[in-house]
């Protein structure tokens, strides 16, 4: 399987504690890889630009206010489970869906 998509470019840019062991996970369908302790929101945008699309108009999103509060940062899992990021810890084997697997758009 190819690495994660490079057209997504990351928003974060990791420049401190790359010491902690790698966490290999899944991000739409391709492999993707974090650190132990990161949030899934951390994840993602360090492995892509958004971390998820706007159910209104399918913009790109990366969370507002990065602690639980605003609602902006909601994933899936491929088993359909729907995961705030910000709040999540990101787990090895993790498949993670940028787009809401229910929505029939
Ligand atoms: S970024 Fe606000 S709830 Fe996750």
């Amino acid at each position: 399987m190819p690495p994660a998509d490079p057209s997504r470019d990351a928003r974060f840019v990791r420049l401190d504690e790359t010491h902690r062991p790698a966490v290999a996970f899944e991000l739409d369908g391709r492999p993707a890889s974090a650190l132990e302790g990161d949030t899934l929101l951390v994840a993602l945008l360090s492995n892509g630009g958004f971390a998820r699309r706007s159910e209104f108009g399918g913009e790109a999103r990366a969370g507002f206010c990065l602690m639980g509060a605003c609602q902006d940062c909601w994933v899936w899992t491929a088993d359909g489970e729907r995961l705030r990021a910000c709040s999540t810890p990101v787990a090895a084997g993790m498949r993670v869906l940028t787009a809401d697997p229910w929505d029939p758009a």
